[in-house]
């Protein structure tokens, strides 16, 4: 797949059927992931693939209890109308199936091997969105979710993560029930200035 069609269709893909992922296209998406820069190269990262039914059932109960806890109060603007309400029932519906996902990788960062000035996340998102890319350009969904930090310590403890090491998000991949397509953005034009702060430019 060209890689602009793969970042054009990259969507959060909440809704996956159960059906198991070969462990080669695994594989294939996590050495995309690999690709990816880290500060001074270090390489901070860990991958934990779950699929092992009984785990994904925890971390899916410690799932929608951040889910609960951190949106409970939201269920009244779910029924509302509108992109942001969209949102949320889908991210309503991931949380109460996140287990039937077929494979949640969770990517780690190795806290003594990241640059304070850097900071964590900038060494593991640029390649978490490569993994999505790449799972994208194989037909399989994902989603990038935080939720569990809620339950991070229960998290660690089911999967033996050492101290220092800290998981950095969960990703749900699998076959999507739903189709690909272009998420609602903000006009390119609207959000970049040019030379200084506020200063907008008709987009050449
Ligand atoms: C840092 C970050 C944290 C996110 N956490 C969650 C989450 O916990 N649960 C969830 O369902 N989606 C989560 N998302 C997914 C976003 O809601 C999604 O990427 C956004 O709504 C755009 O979706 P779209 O590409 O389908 O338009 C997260 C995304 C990011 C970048």
């Amino acid at each position: 797949m060209e890689l602009h069609e793969a970042m054009y269709s990259l969507r959060a893909m909440r809704r996956l059927k159960t059906d198991p992922v070969p462990e080669e296209l695994i594989w294939k998406v996590l050495d995309a992931a690999i690709r990816a820069p880290s500060g001074g190269n270090r390489q901070p990262w860990n991958f934990i693939v779950v699929t092992d039914a009984e785990k994904k059932r925890k971390i899916g109960e410690w799932y929608l209890d951040g889910w609960q806890k951190m949106y409970g109060a939201a269920q009244g603007a779910m029924e509302a109308e509108g992109d942001q309400a969209r949102v949320l029932r889908s991210a309503d519906h991931l949380a109460n199936h996140l287990a039937e996902a077929p494979v949640f990788i969770i990517p780690t960062v190795r806290a003594s091997g990241v640059a304070a000035v850097s900071g964590m996340g900038s060494s593991i998102f640029p390649a978490v969105q490569n993994l999505m890319l790449a799972a994208r350009a194989e037909g399989l969904g994902t989603t990038l979710t935080t939720l569990h930090k809620v339950h991070e310590a229960e998290v660690k403890e089911l999967l033996g993560v050492p101290e220092g090491v800290e998981t950095m998000c969960l990703i749900p991949m699998g076959w999507p029930k739903g189709k690909f397509g272009q998420g609602p953005r903000l006009p390119v034009e609207k959000v970049t200035y040019w030379d200084g702060w506020g200063e907008t430019k008709a987009k050449g």
